[in-house]
Protein backbone atom coordinates (compact mmCIF):
# COMPACT_ATOMS: atom_id res chain seq x y z
CA UNK A 1 0.00 0.00 0.00
CA UNK A 2 1.47 3.89 -0.71
CA UNK A 3 0.29 6.91 1.01
CA UNK A 4 1.06 9.34 -1.69
CA UNK A 5 0.62 13.40 -2.17
CA UNK A 6 1.68 13.72 1.65
CA UNK A 7 4.05 14.88 3.91
CA UNK A 8 5.96 13.10 6.80
CA UNK A 9 7.75 15.31 9.86
CA UNK A 10 11.24 14.53 10.99
CA UNK A 11 13.40 16.25 13.12
CA UNK A 12 14.10 18.97 10.00
CA UNK A 13 10.56 19.38 9.21
CA UNK A 14 7.87 19.00 7.85
CA UNK A 15 8.68 17.53 3.99
CA UNK A 16 6.59 15.81 1.06
CA UNK A 17 7.06 12.22 0.62
CA UNK A 18 5.48 9.05 -0.36
CA UNK A 19 5.60 5.83 1.84
CA UNK A 20 5.28 2.13 1.06
CA UNK A 21 3.93 -0.15 3.50
CA UNK A 22 3.98 -4.01 3.16
CA UNK A 23 1.80 -5.68 5.56
CA UNK A 24 2.14 -4.77 8.85
CA UNK A 25 5.49 -2.63 8.30
CA UNK A 26 6.93 0.26 6.76
CA UNK A 27 8.95 -0.94 4.03
CA UNK A 28 10.02 2.15 2.39
CA UNK A 29 9.90 6.22 2.03
CA UNK A 30 10.68 7.70 -1.06
CA UNK A 31 10.54 11.22 -3.00
CA UNK A 32 7.05 11.84 -3.73
CA UNK A 33 5.89 10.00 -6.86
CA UNK A 34 8.79 7.69 -7.06
CA UNK A 35 7.24 4.74 -4.84
CA UNK A 36 6.30 1.58 -7.25
CA UNK A 37 3.83 -0.76 -5.94
CA UNK A 38 0.63 -2.15 -7.53
CA UNK A 39 -1.51 -2.60 -4.66
CA UNK A 40 -3.74 0.35 -3.26
CA UNK A 41 -2.85 3.78 -2.69
CA UNK A 42 -4.64 6.17 0.04
CA UNK A 43 -4.56 9.95 -1.08
CA UNK A 44 -2.95 11.89 1.50
CA UNK A 45 -2.98 15.03 -0.10
CA UNK A 46 -2.81 18.14 1.73
CA UNK A 47 -2.57 16.11 5.14
CA UNK A 48 0.70 15.21 7.33
CA UNK A 49 1.99 11.74 7.69
CA UNK A 50 2.88 10.91 11.26
CA UNK A 51 3.55 7.84 13.19
CA UNK A 52 0.65 6.54 15.70
CA UNK A 53 1.43 8.30 18.64
CA UNK A 54 3.37 6.24 21.75
CA UNK A 55 1.84 7.44 25.10
CA UNK A 56 3.73 5.43 27.85
CA UNK A 57 1.93 6.41 30.58
CA UNK A 58 -1.72 5.58 31.50
CA UNK A 59 -4.20 3.43 33.46
CA UNK A 60 -6.96 2.30 31.54
CA UNK A 61 -7.98 0.07 34.67
CA UNK A 62 -6.87 1.70 37.93
CA UNK A 63 -8.33 0.04 40.93
CA UNK A 64 -8.07 3.27 43.25
CA UNK A 65 -9.59 4.77 45.96
CA UNK A 66 -13.82 3.71 45.10
CA UNK A 67 -13.58 2.03 41.86
CA UNK A 68 -11.99 1.18 38.77
CA UNK A 69 -10.91 4.01 36.35
CA UNK A 70 -14.05 4.52 34.20
CA UNK A 71 -13.91 3.96 30.58
CA UNK A 72 -11.81 0.56 30.98
CA UNK A 73 -9.68 -1.14 28.36
CA UNK A 74 -12.10 -1.15 25.58
CA UNK A 75 -13.10 2.56 25.45
CA UNK A 76 -10.14 3.84 26.86
CA UNK A 77 -8.13 2.48 23.51
CA UNK A 78 -10.99 3.81 21.68
CA UNK A 79 -10.41 6.87 22.83
CA UNK A 80 -6.61 6.21 22.21
CA UNK A 81 -6.63 5.54 18.65
CA UNK A 82 -9.27 8.10 17.84
CA UNK A 83 -6.88 10.64 19.21
CA UNK A 84 -4.33 9.47 16.94
CA UNK A 85 -2.46 7.07 20.00
CA UNK A 86 -1.70 3.59 18.77
CA UNK A 87 0.39 1.87 21.58
CA UNK A 88 0.24 2.73 25.40
CA UNK A 89 1.94 1.85 28.38
CA UNK A 90 -0.05 0.91 31.51
CA UNK A 91 0.55 0.14 34.73
CA UNK A 92 0.45 -3.89 36.16
CA UNK A 93 -0.49 -3.15 40.03
CA UNK A 94 -0.04 -5.73 42.44
CA UNK A 95 -2.73 -6.35 45.50
CA UNK A 96 -1.04 -6.69 48.93
CA UNK A 97 1.42 -9.15 49.20
CA UNK A 98 0.25 -10.47 45.53
CA UNK A 99 3.55 -11.89 43.76
CA UNK A 100 4.71 -9.05 40.99
CA UNK A 101 4.10 -12.13 38.08
CA UNK A 102 0.69 -12.78 39.44
CA UNK A 103 -0.16 -8.81 39.11
CA UNK A 104 1.26 -9.02 35.35
CA UNK A 105 -0.92 -12.36 34.38
CA UNK A 106 -3.50 -10.44 36.13
CA UNK A 107 -3.67 -7.05 34.14
CA UNK A 108 -2.59 -9.07 31.08
CA UNK A 109 -5.97 -11.11 31.12
CA UNK A 110 -7.82 -7.72 31.49
CA UNK A 111 -6.43 -6.08 28.72
CA UNK A 112 -5.96 -9.02 26.05
CA UNK A 113 -9.45 -9.16 24.08
CA UNK A 114 -10.38 -5.54 25.15
CA UNK A 115 -7.63 -3.57 23.98
CA UNK A 116 -7.81 -1.43 20.69
CA UNK A 117 -4.40 -0.54 20.41
CA UNK A 118 -0.81 -1.70 21.05
CA UNK A 119 0.20 -1.91 25.10
CA UNK A 120 3.07 -2.69 27.35
CA UNK A 121 3.06 -3.00 30.73
CA UNK A 122 5.06 -0.99 33.38
CA UNK A 123 4.97 -2.85 36.81
CA UNK A 124 4.28 -0.84 40.29
CA UNK A 125 6.12 -1.90 43.05
CA UNK A 126 4.60 -1.27 46.56
CA UNK A 127 6.17 -4.36 48.90
CA UNK A 128 10.68 -4.02 48.72
CA UNK A 129 10.28 -7.89 50.40
CA UNK A 130 13.44 -10.22 49.62
CA UNK A 131 10.54 -12.83 47.02
CA UNK A 132 8.93 -9.64 45.74
CA UNK A 133 12.35 -7.80 44.52
CA UNK A 134 13.91 -11.68 43.23
CA UNK A 135 10.92 -11.48 40.88
CA UNK A 136 12.35 -8.57 39.14
CA UNK A 137 14.62 -9.89 36.91
CA UNK A 138 13.08 -12.63 35.73
CA UNK A 139 10.31 -10.08 34.51
CA UNK A 140 12.76 -7.49 32.72
CA UNK A 141 13.62 -10.70 31.18
CA UNK A 142 10.21 -11.03 29.86
CA UNK A 143 9.71 -7.44 28.45
CA UNK A 144 8.85 -5.72 31.46
CA UNK A 145 11.93 -3.66 31.59
CA UNK A 146 10.33 -0.78 34.26
CA UNK A 147 9.13 -0.36 37.24
CA UNK A 148 6.75 2.45 39.27
CA UNK A 149 7.73 3.39 42.94
CA UNK A 150 5.73 5.32 44.52
CA UNK A 151 7.02 8.22 47.51
CA UNK A 152 3.54 9.72 47.41
CA UNK A 153 0.07 8.17 48.75
CA UNK A 154 1.04 7.21 52.23
CA UNK A 155 -0.58 4.16 53.56
CA UNK A 156 -1.37 3.16 50.65
CA UNK A 157 1.48 2.95 47.90
CA UNK A 158 4.24 5.04 49.54
CA UNK A 159 7.58 3.48 50.31
CA UNK A 160 9.83 5.08 52.67
CA UNK A 161 13.33 6.42 51.64
CA UNK A 162 15.11 3.02 53.13
CA UNK A 163 12.61 1.19 50.97
CA UNK A 164 13.23 3.37 48.07
CA UNK A 165 16.69 2.19 48.31
CA UNK A 166 16.06 -1.15 48.05
CA UNK A 167 14.05 -1.15 45.05
CA UNK A 168 16.80 1.18 43.16
CA UNK A 169 19.47 -1.37 43.47
CA UNK A 170 16.95 -4.26 42.74
CA UNK A 171 15.92 -2.76 39.32
CA UNK A 172 19.36 -1.08 38.86
CA UNK A 173 21.21 -5.08 39.72
CA UNK A 174 18.33 -6.08 36.99
CA UNK A 175 19.27 -3.76 34.22
CA UNK A 176 16.24 -2.44 34.35
CA UNK A 177 14.75 1.38 34.73
CA UNK A 178 12.23 3.05 37.76
CA UNK A 179 9.24 5.42 37.43
CA UNK A 180 8.66 7.51 40.34
CA UNK A 181 6.20 9.44 41.54
CA UNK A 182 7.80 12.05 43.05
CA UNK A 183 5.48 13.76 45.70
CA UNK A 184 6.22 13.72 49.75
CA UNK A 185 3.77 11.46 51.19
CA UNK A 186 4.42 12.24 54.75
CA UNK A 187 3.87 16.36 53.82
CA UNK A 188 0.90 15.75 51.89
CA UNK A 189 -0.60 13.79 54.80
CA UNK A 190 -0.07 16.62 57.31
CA UNK A 191 -1.04 18.73 55.02
CA UNK A 192 -4.81 17.27 54.28
CA UNK A 193 -4.68 16.36 58.41
CA UNK A 194 -5.18 19.99 58.82
CA UNK A 195 -7.39 20.68 55.86
CA UNK A 196 -9.46 17.92 57.60
CA UNK A 197 -9.41 19.05 61.26
CA UNK A 198 -10.76 22.82 59.73
CA UNK A 199 -13.45 21.88 57.95
CA UNK A 200 -12.26 21.92 54.59
CA UNK A 201 -13.06 18.68 53.00
CA UNK A 202 -14.41 19.77 49.66
CA UNK A 203 -12.94 19.26 46.14
CA UNK A 204 -11.31 22.72 46.15
CA UNK A 205 -9.01 21.96 49.06
CA UNK A 206 -7.12 19.33 47.41
CA UNK A 207 -4.37 20.82 45.59
CA UNK A 208 -3.53 22.35 49.22
CA UNK A 209 -2.91 18.37 50.23
CA UNK A 210 -0.83 18.57 47.44
CA UNK A 211 1.64 21.41 47.97
CA UNK A 212 4.92 22.58 45.66
CA UNK A 213 7.24 22.05 48.27
CA UNK A 214 6.02 18.91 48.21
CA UNK A 215 6.98 17.57 45.08
CA UNK A 216 10.00 19.74 45.77
CA UNK A 217 11.07 17.91 48.52
CA UNK A 218 10.87 14.14 46.97
CA UNK A 219 12.47 15.51 43.55
CA UNK A 220 15.02 16.35 45.52
CA UNK A 221 15.69 12.95 47.20
CA UNK A 222 14.99 10.96 44.75
CA UNK A 223 17.70 12.68 42.51
CA UNK A 224 19.79 11.80 45.29
CA UNK A 225 18.81 7.92 45.63
CA UNK A 226 19.37 7.73 41.61
CA UNK A 227 22.82 9.42 42.00
CA UNK A 228 23.35 7.34 45.11
CA UNK A 229 22.59 3.75 43.67
CA UNK A 230 23.28 4.66 40.03
CA UNK A 231 19.64 3.14 39.06
CA UNK A 232 17.86 4.65 36.00
CA UNK A 233 15.19 7.31 36.65
CA UNK A 234 12.54 8.48 35.19
CA UNK A 235 10.48 11.17 37.10
CA UNK A 236 7.02 11.36 36.41
CA UNK A 237 4.29 13.72 35.27
CA UNK A 238 6.63 16.82 36.68
CA UNK A 239 4.09 18.92 37.17
CA UNK A 240 6.46 22.38 38.68
CA UNK A 241 9.01 24.69 36.54
CA UNK A 242 11.36 24.13 39.81
CA UNK A 243 11.45 20.06 39.74
CA UNK A 244 12.54 20.98 36.14
CA UNK A 245 15.68 23.35 37.24
CA UNK A 246 16.41 20.38 39.53
CA UNK A 247 16.24 17.75 37.09
CA UNK A 248 18.31 20.03 34.71
CA UNK A 249 21.13 20.10 37.41
CA UNK A 250 21.43 16.77 38.26
CA UNK A 251 22.03 15.68 34.80
CA UNK A 252 24.83 17.67 34.61
CA UNK A 253 26.17 14.83 36.87
CA UNK A 254 24.02 12.14 36.14
CA UNK A 255 23.06 10.85 32.11
CA UNK A 256 20.44 8.38 33.23
CA UNK A 257 17.93 10.69 34.06
CA UNK A 258 14.48 10.92 32.28
CA UNK A 259 11.86 14.13 32.40
CA UNK A 260 8.27 12.81 31.93
CA UNK A 261 5.29 15.56 31.02
CA UNK A 262 1.54 15.26 30.88
CA UNK A 263 -0.77 17.26 29.18
CA UNK A 264 -2.89 18.50 32.05
CA UNK A 265 0.23 19.96 33.89
CA UNK A 266 1.14 22.21 30.59
CA UNK A 267 -2.36 23.01 29.46
CA UNK A 268 -4.51 23.31 32.69
CA UNK A 269 -4.26 25.25 35.53
CA UNK A 270 -5.14 25.15 39.19
CA UNK A 271 -7.66 27.51 38.48
CA UNK A 272 -10.09 25.28 37.56
CA UNK A 273 -10.42 24.03 41.67
CA UNK A 274 -12.30 27.29 41.74
CA UNK A 275 -14.05 26.88 38.82
CA UNK A 276 -17.15 25.28 41.17
CA UNK A 277 -17.79 22.36 42.43
CA UNK A 278 -17.45 19.70 39.10
CA UNK A 279 -14.56 21.82 37.42
CA UNK A 280 -12.93 20.96 40.70
CA UNK A 281 -13.43 17.44 41.40
CA UNK A 282 -11.93 16.44 37.66
CA UNK A 283 -9.34 18.15 38.40
CA UNK A 284 -8.37 15.69 40.96
CA UNK A 285 -5.44 14.37 40.17
CA UNK A 286 -1.48 13.94 41.67
CA UNK A 287 0.07 16.24 41.41
CA UNK A 288 -2.49 18.34 41.10
CA UNK A 289 -2.77 21.03 38.66
CA UNK A 290 -0.72 24.23 39.47
CA UNK A 291 -0.28 27.82 38.92
CA UNK A 292 -0.19 28.54 34.83
CA UNK A 293 3.13 29.56 34.99
CA UNK A 294 4.67 26.13 35.68
CA UNK A 295 2.64 24.93 32.22
CA UNK A 296 4.06 27.59 30.43
CA UNK A 297 8.19 26.89 31.28
CA UNK A 298 7.45 23.16 31.29
CA UNK A 299 6.63 23.81 27.52
CA UNK A 300 9.22 25.49 27.26
CA UNK A 301 11.48 22.74 28.90
CA UNK A 302 9.78 20.36 26.41
CA UNK A 303 10.30 22.18 23.10
CA UNK A 304 13.71 22.48 24.18
CA UNK A 305 14.40 18.80 24.88
CA UNK A 306 15.07 20.02 28.81
CA UNK A 307 12.19 17.47 29.48
CA UNK A 308 11.67 14.00 27.72
CA UNK A 309 8.64 13.20 26.07
CA UNK A 310 4.75 14.20 27.25
CA UNK A 311 2.43 11.51 28.31
CA UNK A 312 -1.20 12.03 29.64
CA UNK A 313 -1.20 9.99 32.97
CA UNK A 314 -4.62 9.20 31.71
CA UNK A 315 -6.56 7.82 34.81
CA UNK A 316 -10.30 8.88 33.50
CA UNK A 317 -12.87 8.30 36.13
CA UNK A 318 -16.62 9.83 35.55
CA UNK A 319 -17.86 12.38 37.51
CA UNK A 320 -20.69 10.48 39.12
CA UNK A 321 -17.82 8.37 40.47
CA UNK A 322 -16.15 11.46 42.01
CA UNK A 323 -19.01 13.03 42.91
CA UNK A 324 -20.49 9.90 45.02
CA UNK A 325 -16.70 9.28 46.50
CA UNK A 326 -16.60 13.19 47.56
CA UNK A 327 -19.22 13.01 49.88
CA UNK A 328 -16.86 11.36 52.22
CA UNK A 329 -14.16 14.18 51.51
CA UNK A 330 -11.53 15.21 48.80
CA UNK A 331 -8.90 12.41 50.22
CA UNK A 332 -11.96 9.67 49.22
CA UNK A 333 -11.82 10.97 45.82
CA UNK A 334 -10.16 8.62 42.80
CA UNK A 335 -7.48 10.89 41.59
CA UNK A 336 -6.35 10.96 38.03
CA UNK A 337 -7.81 12.65 34.44
CA UNK A 338 -8.66 11.76 31.20
CA UNK A 339 -6.24 12.95 28.01
CA UNK A 340 -5.12 9.44 25.87
CA UNK A 341 -7.72 11.32 23.23
CA UNK A 342 -7.07 15.08 23.09
CA UNK A 343 -2.85 14.31 24.01
CA UNK A 344 -1.71 14.94 19.96
CA UNK A 345 -4.71 17.02 18.69
CA UNK A 346 -4.38 19.81 22.19
CA UNK A 347 -0.42 19.16 21.60
CA UNK A 348 -0.76 20.54 18.06
CA UNK A 349 -3.17 23.33 18.61
CA UNK A 350 -1.79 24.85 21.60
CA UNK A 351 2.23 24.03 21.45
CA UNK A 352 2.97 23.25 17.25
CA UNK A 353 0.18 25.79 15.61
CA UNK A 354 0.96 28.66 18.23
CA UNK A 355 4.61 28.06 17.09
CA UNK A 356 5.92 27.27 20.86
CA UNK A 357 7.01 23.63 19.82
CA UNK A 358 8.41 22.55 16.29
CA UNK A 359 6.46 20.16 13.99
CA UNK A 360 9.64 17.70 14.52
CA UNK A 361 9.91 17.84 18.25
CA UNK A 362 6.00 17.45 18.54
CA UNK A 363 6.64 14.28 17.16
CA UNK A 364 9.42 13.07 19.15
CA UNK A 365 8.29 13.75 22.09
CA UNK A 366 4.66 12.10 21.22
CA UNK A 367 6.19 9.13 19.68
CA UNK A 368 10.05 8.75 18.61
CA UNK A 369 11.38 9.42 22.43
CA UNK A 370 8.68 7.83 24.47
CA UNK A 371 8.95 4.51 22.35
CA UNK A 372 12.78 4.61 22.63
CA UNK A 373 13.49 5.44 25.94
CA UNK A 374 10.84 2.81 27.31
CA UNK A 375 12.47 -0.20 25.08
CA UNK A 376 10.30 0.10 22.25
CA UNK A 377 13.16 1.09 19.45
CA UNK A 378 12.82 -0.09 16.01
CA UNK A 379 9.35 -1.03 16.62
CA UNK A 380 7.20 2.55 17.14
CA UNK A 381 7.18 5.75 17.08
CA UNK A 382 8.61 6.48 13.69
CA UNK A 383 7.45 6.36 9.81
CA UNK A 384 11.15 4.54 9.27
CA UNK A 385 11.40 1.08 6.97
CA UNK A 386 10.89 -1.82 9.46
CA UNK A 387 8.92 0.03 11.85
CA UNK A 388 5.37 -1.19 12.39
CA UNK A 389 2.79 0.64 9.92
CA UNK A 390 1.37 2.35 12.53
CA UNK A 391 -0.04 5.93 10.80
CA UNK A 392 -1.90 8.73 11.05
CA UNK A 393 -3.70 10.90 8.38
CA UNK A 394 -3.37 14.50 10.32
CA UNK A 395 -5.11 17.47 9.44
CA UNK A 396 -2.75 20.38 10.28
CA UNK A 397 -5.16 23.38 9.55
CA UNK A 398 -7.89 21.50 12.44
CA UNK A 399 -7.92 23.05 15.51
CA UNK A 400 -9.21 21.60 18.47
CA UNK A 401 -11.40 23.13 20.79
CA UNK A 402 -10.33 22.71 24.52
CA UNK A 403 -13.13 22.00 26.67
CA UNK A 404 -11.83 22.55 30.50
CA UNK A 405 -11.34 19.39 32.29
CA UNK A 406 -14.50 18.48 34.47
CA UNK A 407 -16.80 18.94 31.09
CA UNK A 408 -17.26 15.39 29.99
CA UNK A 409 -15.75 14.58 27.15
CA UNK A 410 -16.78 11.72 25.35
CA UNK A 411 -14.65 9.49 23.05
CA UNK A 412 -16.69 9.89 20.31
CA UNK A 413 -16.56 13.67 19.90
CA UNK A 414 -12.66 14.07 20.69
CA UNK A 415 -11.24 13.96 17.20
CA UNK A 416 -10.13 16.61 15.79
CA UNK A 417 -6.53 16.61 13.12
CA UNK A 418 -6.55 13.14 13.42
CA UNK A 419 -8.56 11.89 10.04
CA UNK A 420 -7.14 8.60 9.38
CA UNK A 421 -5.39 5.63 11.32
CA UNK A 422 -3.79 2.36 10.69
CA UNK A 423 -2.14 0.07 13.37
CA UNK A 424 0.19 -2.44 11.81
CA UNK A 425 -0.83 -1.67 8.46
CA UNK A 426 -4.95 -2.13 9.04
CA UNK A 427 -7.29 1.04 9.21
CA UNK A 428 -8.95 1.38 12.43
CA UNK A 429 -10.12 4.90 11.87
CA UNK A 430 -11.54 6.22 9.02
CA UNK A 431 -12.96 10.11 8.75
CA UNK A 432 -12.57 10.25 12.71
CA UNK A 433 -14.39 7.08 13.47
CA UNK A 434 -13.51 3.68 14.38
CA UNK A 435 -13.47 1.04 12.02
CA UNK A 436 -12.73 -1.88 13.72
CA UNK A 437 -14.95 -4.63 15.07
CA UNK A 438 -13.04 -6.97 16.94
CA UNK A 439 -10.57 -5.80 19.75
CA UNK A 440 -6.93 -6.26 17.71
CA UNK A 441 -4.37 -5.02 20.42
CA UNK A 442 -1.51 -6.88 20.96
CA UNK A 443 0.87 -6.94 23.99
CA UNK A 444 4.48 -6.03 23.56
CA UNK A 445 7.57 -7.18 25.13
CA UNK A 446 9.95 -4.52 25.41
CA UNK A 447 13.96 -4.32 26.30
CA UNK A 448 15.81 -1.00 27.26
O1 LIG B 1 -3.86 11.28 39.80
C1 LIG B 1 -3.21 10.40 39.26
N1 LIG B 1 -2.04 10.68 38.76
N2 LIG B 1 -3.68 9.15 39.18
C2 LIG B 1 -3.02 8.04 38.63
C3 LIG B 1 -2.04 7.40 39.52
C4 LIG B 1 -0.69 8.06 39.50
O2 LIG B 1 -0.21 8.49 40.52
O3 LIG B 1 -0.04 8.13 38.43
ZN1 LIG C 1 1.87 8.81 39.81
ZN1 LIG D 1 0.01 7.58 36.63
Amino acid sequence: MIFTGGSIITDTGVRPADLVITGSTITALTEPGQAVEDHSVVDASGLWLLPGGVDVHTHFGMPLGSGLTSLGWRESSAAALLGGTTTIIDFANPAVGEPLPEAVAKWRGMADGQILCDYGLHVTVTDVADDRLAEIPDLVGQGFPTFKGFLAYKGRLMLSPVEMTRLMEAVHGAGAMLLVHAEDGEMNAAAEKVLLDTGRTAPCWHPLAHPDESEEKAVAAILDLAAETGCPLTIVHMSLARSLEMLKKARQTNKRLIGEVCLHHLFADAGLYEGGHEAALGAICSPPLRAAHNGADLLTGLAAGELDFLSTDHCEFSLKVKAEASAGGFPRVPNGCGGVAERMVVSHTLAVATGKMSPGRWIETCCGRPAAMMGLAGRKGQLAPGFDADILLFDPTAQYRWKPLGESDRAGSLWAGVRDVWLRGRQVVSSGQLTLDQPGGEFLPRHL
